[in-house]
C-alpha cells in the first residue's frame, strides 16, 4: 500500500526561517516515518500566492496536495498540522481535507501543537530547556499570534503551565488577540524590579510578525514600545520549529494519528 504523510503549515515568505522551522519539522516527520512519502502543503493562500509571484515557487494547499496524492495512487495518508492551535488554520485544513476522506483507504489527522493538557506541559518544558535561567530583574515575554477564534484560550493555559513549573517571570501576549501588549505591560509593571525584557515569538516560524511586530525598527513594534518604557530589550528571533523538543511533539501527534 502506498503511504504518505502531508505536513500542513501556515507557511512563510521568509526562506531562512522556512528552512529552520517548517522544513525542520518536515525532516523530523520524514525520519520518523521512513515508509511514508513526505509532502508539503500550506494553509495560507496569501503566502502561497506571494511565493508564486515573487519566487516562482509552487506550493500546494491542502486540497491540491491531497488531489495529487490520490491521483498518484496513495491509499494511506497522515495529515500532520504544524499549527500552534486548533484555530482557523486547522479548521481550514479540515474543511479542505474532508471531501477527500473517501478517496483514500485511510486518512488520519494529527493534532496541532497545543491540543491536550499533556501537550502544554511538553511544550512548556521544551521552551524552558532553551530559555535563560530566571533572574530577578528580567522578564521573558512571548508574542503569540492571537485570534478571534475560541482557540485563543491556549495562550492563557500555556502561561499558567509555565508559572506552575516555577517560571512566573514568563508572560505571554499576542499581536492580534487578547491578551495584547497592554496586558503584558501591566504584568511587567506589577512585577517589581524588572529592568530587562527578553522578547521571543511564540509562533512556529520567526517570519513577518517576529521581524516586524516584535523586533522591528518601527515605533509600534513591541521592542520599540518596551524600550520607550525604559526596559532594556533583547529579541530572540527563533521560531518554535527550531526547537527539537517542540518538533518532537508534532512527530508524536503524527504517530498517534497513524496508530503507530
Ligand atoms: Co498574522
Amino acid at each position: 500500500m502506498k503511504k504518505a504523510i502531508l505536513a500542513v503549515s501556515f507557511g512563510t515568505t521568509y526562506h531562512n526561517t522556512l528552512e529552520k522551522t517548517i522544513a525542520a519539522i518536515e525532516a523530523d516527520l520524514a525520519a520518523a516515518f521512513p515508509d511514508r512519502t513526505l509532502r508539503r502543503a500550506f494553509t495560507s493562500g496569501m503566502i502561497i500566492r506571494r511565493l508564486k509571484e515573487r519566487d516562482g515557487l509552487a506550493i500546494d494547499n491542502v486540497a491540491e496536495a491531497l488531489e495529487r496524492l490520490a491521483a498518484e495512487g496513495f491509499e494511506d495518508v497522515v495529515l500532520q498540522s504544524t499549527h500552534v492551535m486548533n484555530g482557523d488554520e486547522r479548521d481550514k485544513m479540515m474543511a479542505q481535507a474532508m471531501p477527500f476522506a473517501s478517496r483514500f483507504t485511510r486518512l488520519s489527522i494529527g493534532s496541532p501543537l497545543l491540543t491536550e493538557t499533556e501537550d502544554y506541559f511538553a511544550a512548556a518544558k521544551a521552551l524552558l530547556e532553551r530559555l535563560p535561567q530566571q533572574q530577578e530583574d528580567t522578564a521573558l515575554v512571548y508574542m503569540g499570534h492571537g485570534t478571534e477564534h475560541y482557540a485563543n484560550a491556549v495562550y492563557a493555559l500555556l502561561e499558567y503551565v509555565l508559572h506552575d513549573l516555577g517560571r512566573r517571570d514568563i508572560h505571554i501576549g499576542t499581536v492580534e488577540g487578547y491578551p495584547g501588549f497592554a496586558e503584558v505591560c501591566r504584568r511587567l509593571e506589577e512585577t517589581q524590579n524588572v529592568k530587562n525584557v527578553v522578547l521571543l515569538p511564540l509562533m512556529v516560524v520567526a517570519g513577518d510578525h517576529a521581524n516586524n511586530d516584535l523586533a522591528g525598527e518601527e515605533e509600534d513594534s513591541w521592542r520599540s514600545m518596551l524600550v520607550k518604557r525604559g526596559y532594556a530589550v533583547r529579541c530572540v528571533l527563533e521560531g518554535l520549529g527550531e526547537n527539537p523538543a517542540i518538533r518532537a511533539i508534532f512527530v508524536r501527534h503524527a504517530k498517534e494519528a497513524a496508530g503507530e
